[in-house]
């Protein structure tokens, strides 16, 4: 195993994942790439980063909605790294769920994958983040503080995850910082809005552009490598769009 630092980023395999997972290994890091269902992606870009440093990265597989999940992914951590220098809670669900309509198992999927994953995720490799002096980072949602429309239990999963980073940055202390970073409107999802919902959105974004997978991918790197004493802190990545919403 090398000495060199080690960063496992959670739903790696594309957008903004894999950007921060290449931000990170650009840094000197070595790298587990997670993913669910994007085996090939993740794979490509294991290779892609292996080729430019041998054996600095490997892929990892699990459903973290289930508990067996954070269980195996904790386990390949462990199989390639003898400690964890920095976990990103990047992986994330996002649809909408509307009141009067939504199912049980929509507030499951979205609340175990956008939140107790991460939780339990960070308490499994609690003695590797501790070994290493380690940092967590959260990826939130600028709409955990406020909402957006038709999505209320996505945002109440994101809610939870700030104050997950201010009450885990208060209890891990001194040892492990934890802190979040809140993008704005970076990359559209699946089910793109159409063009005047994107209109209706750009309105309201001071810088008046979208933001970059980069973008996301720069402020991870700055708190997990460049802010040693900072910790419980979200660092909202908008373009001012809070400033609006
Ligand atoms: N895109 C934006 O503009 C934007 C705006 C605000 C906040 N964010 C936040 O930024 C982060 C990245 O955004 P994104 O748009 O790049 O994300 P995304 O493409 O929607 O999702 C990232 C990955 O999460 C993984 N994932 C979801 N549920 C999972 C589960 N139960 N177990 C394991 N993996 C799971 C999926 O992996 P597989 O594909 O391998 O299944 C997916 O590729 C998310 O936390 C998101 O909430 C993004």
């Amino acid at each position: 195993m090398s000495s060199r630092k080690t960063a496992l980023v959670t739903g790696a395999a594309a957008r903004i994942g894999a950007e921060t997972s290449k931000a990170l290994h650009r840094r000197g890091c070595d790298v587990l790439i997670h993913y669910n269902s994007s085996e090939s992606a993740a794979l490509k870009l294991v290779d892609e980063l292996n080729a430019e440093r041998a054996e600095s990265a490997f892929p990892a597989q699990a459903d973290l909605s289930s508990p067996k999940g954070l269980e195996q992914l904790a386990g390949e951590a462990r199989k390639h790294f003898e400690r964890l220098d920095i976990l990103v809670n990047n992986a994330s669900r996002f649809y909408p769920t509307v009141m009067g309509q939504t199912k049980a198992w929509q507030w499951d999927d979205l609340l175990n994958s956008n939140l107790r994953g991460p939780y339990f995720l960070v308490q499994e490799l609690l003695d590797d983040l501790q070994t290493a002096g380690g940092n967590v980072i959260n990826i939130i949602d600028i709409h955990a503080e406020r909402p957006m429309p038709g999505h209320a239990v996505y945002c109440m999963s994101k809610a939870g995850l700030a104050m997950m980073t201010q009450a885990l940055a208060q209890e891990l202390g001194p040892s492990i910082r934890v802190n979040g970073v809140s993008p704005g409107a970076i990359l559209w999802p699946a089910n793109e809005p159409d063009t005047q919902e994107k209109q209706a959105i750009l309105e309201k974004v001071v810088l008046e552009r979208v933001g970059s997978p980069a973008d996301i991918a720069s402020a991870v790197a700055y708190l997990a490598l460049d802010a040693p004493y900072v910790t419980g802190q979200i660092l909202a990545v908008d373009g001012g769009r809070s400033l609006n919403v």
